[in-house]
């Protein structure tokens, strides 16, 4: 048997980067996912390579009421929700001094605000199935990375109210956790062409050696957070990083 075989995902962010090798993956699992994006062309191109496992959401998270929308396109579509996944963020990196309402907006409007909306509108499909939530938080949040003081203050939020939830909704049976991945994105690799000195240093801090792959070095470990095998993990951070941050 498939990993997700009869289970329904949320997917957000989900037609590019490290989303869009989860959508592909959740779907190669046995699940039917809707994954919701802002990028229309990338959406529609992946729901039609996916077929009818795969529905495709053009909503911007930032947009009131999204939450509620894409929980009830969800249950329309495939009739559950077993896992939700909150992977979508927008960020631009600025020095802290220059950090004003527009550059915190843009990251808590992407990604904290609509992990934690989505959560508490899923909260009672999810008590129904037993679920897993899967929120996405950095490295750079942990290690306080320079430039990178709105988008480290929301996925440090992220990372707490991953905790207080997986408190709150244990009786529930809802498991919360978060994953810090390091992953060969256009992003990333747009990064490691420009700052190759810079990325040869990152890498060099990462025991295994190497960026990690979407399709096979961060995509499974999400999986293996939606499915049973996970079934007694809840309010815990895994790095998904080659082990260059360690966690105690
Ligand atoms: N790539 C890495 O190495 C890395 C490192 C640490 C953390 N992360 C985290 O992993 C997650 C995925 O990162 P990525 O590199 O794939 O990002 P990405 O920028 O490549 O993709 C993000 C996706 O989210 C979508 N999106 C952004 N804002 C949206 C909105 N308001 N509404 C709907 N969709 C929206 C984008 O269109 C895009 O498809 C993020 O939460 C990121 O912070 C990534």
């Amino acid at each position: 048997m498939q990993q997700l075989t009869d289970k329904v995902a949320i997917i957000t962010g989900g037609a590019g980067g490290i989303g869009r090798g989860l959508t592909t993956a959740f779907v190669a699992a046995g699940a039917k996912v809707l994954f919701v994006d802002v990028d229309d062309e990338a959406g529609l191109s992946l729901e039609q390579e996916l077929g009818e496992n795969a529905r495709f959401l053009n909503i911007d998270l930032a947009a009131p009421g999204s939450a509620e929308s894409i929980r009830d396109a969800a249950l329309a579509a495939f009739g559950r929700i077993d896992t939700l996944v909150n992977n979508a963020n927008s960020s631009t990196p600025a020095p802290l001094l220059d950090v004003d309402d527009a550059n915190l907006d843009q990251v808590f409007e992407s990604s904290f605000r609509p992990t934690l909306k989505l959560m508490q509108a899923c909260h009672g499909a999810l008590a129904e199935t037993k679920g897993s939530i899967i929120n996405f938080a950095s490295g750079a949040g942990l290690n306080g990375d320079p430039n990178q003081g709105s988008y480290a203050a929301a996925k440090e939020a992220i990372r707490g109210i991953t905790r207080v939830a997986a408190n709150e909704w244990g009786p529930n049976g809802i498991r919360v956790n978060v994953v810090c991945p390091f992953a060969l994105t256009d992003g990333v690799r747009w990064w490691s062409e420009t700052y190759p000195e810079q990325a040869a240093h990152t890498v060099s801090t990462v025991p295994l050696g190497r960026i990690g792959d979407i399709a096979t070095d961060i995509a499974p470990a999400v999986v293996f957070f939606a499915s049973d095998a996970s079934q007694y993990i809840t309010g815990q951070t895994i790095m998904l990083d080659g082990g260059g941050i360690k966690l105690r």
